[in-house]
């Protein structure tokens, strides 16, 4: 399938299609781009229509159609980009929609999202050894874990599921975090989500100083500045939510309650 994939765009590159990218990428995100190629990204449940645009700047940006299934996925991508754009979310990928991409067979007629990509970015679970030991006990670790409880807090915030460590991609150069693929949203917020973060704090510590651990003190902190800026941008976050059917109305329970319970029940998982 992959194999297909390429041919089938490579082969359909003229340079008008390039334009027409290239277009595209300056009118939503102001950057003027030269594009490499356009290749299949490979991976992922939706990998049948998600296609990776690779630019000489050495930027790349996602050409994404969900086809796992979601209800309102691909609205709900775009959506939950707009509010973490809006929230100021540590380095939020922002979402662009267009329907003119025709030269993927798959996206003829269709609306597509389309994600400037967080630069110099690896999922999560890919990290190497290193780059795992310098964000959970090196230089690199605070920084990590501020990220990490802000988008933390911005996925309980509107009920983000699916969020494995693949959904989690880190610049190590720029020390840089972002939560993606958030197309599986606006459901009930579950901590057990994020239970993996653990695994970046030194344990014996959170489980006996809990909240008084630096550590946990570091997600803590990021929990509460964007709980803060929710409340913040309350008016203009319902805005947002009250402008499609399928977010209407959607409240989450995590915006009434203190960072402190949170944590302390995120810690439970410790044992
Ligand atoms: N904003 C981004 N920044 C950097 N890399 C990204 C971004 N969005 C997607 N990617 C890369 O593309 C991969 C697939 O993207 P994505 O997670 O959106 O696809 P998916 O098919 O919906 O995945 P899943 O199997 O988790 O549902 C990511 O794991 C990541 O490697
Ligand atoms: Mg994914």
């Amino acid at each position: 399938m992959p194999l297909r994939g390429v041919l089938t765009v490579q082969m359909a590159m003229p340079s008008e299609v390039l334009a027409q990218i290239s277009d595209l990428l300056l009118t939503h995100f102001g950057n003027r781009e030269t594009i490499l190629s356009v290749d299949p990204v490979g991976e992922g449940a939706n990998a049948r229509g998600h296609f990776v645009v690779n630019a000489a700047s050495g930027n790349h940006y996602g050409l994404k159609l969900p086809v796992r299934g979601v209800p309102f996925g691909l609205e709900k991508e775009h959506l939950m980009a707009t509010l973490a754009c809006t929230l100021d979310a540590p380095n939020a990928c922002p979402v662009a929609q267009t329907d003119r991409l025709d030269f993927i067979d798959l996206f003829r007629g269709k609306t597509v999202n389309v994600t400037h990509w967080l630069a110099g970015s690896k999922q999560v679970r890919q990290l190497s050894e290193e780059e795992r030991r310098l964000v959970r006990s090196g230089p690199d670790s605070t920084v990590f874990r501020n990220q990490a409880g802000e988008w933390m807090a911005f996925g309980l915030l509107f009920g983000i599921g699916d969020r494995h460590p693949g959904n989690w991609v880190w610049a190590p150069a720029e020390k840089k975090l972002a939560m993606i693929d958030m197309e599986q949203s606006l459901e009930q917020g579950e901590l057990a989500h994020y239970t993996w973060l653990l695994d970046y704090v030194e344990r014996e510590n959170a489980r006996t100083l809990k909240l008084k651990s630096a550590e946990i003190r570091d997600l803590y902190d990021g929990y509460s500045q964007m709980l803060a800026k929710h409340a913040a941008q309350k008016s203009m976050v319902e805005g947002l939510l009250e402008a499609n059917d399928f977010s209407k109305g959607f409240k989450s329970a995590y915006a009434e309650r203190a960072p402190e319970e949170v944590l302390s029940n995120f810690l439970l998982a410790l044992g």
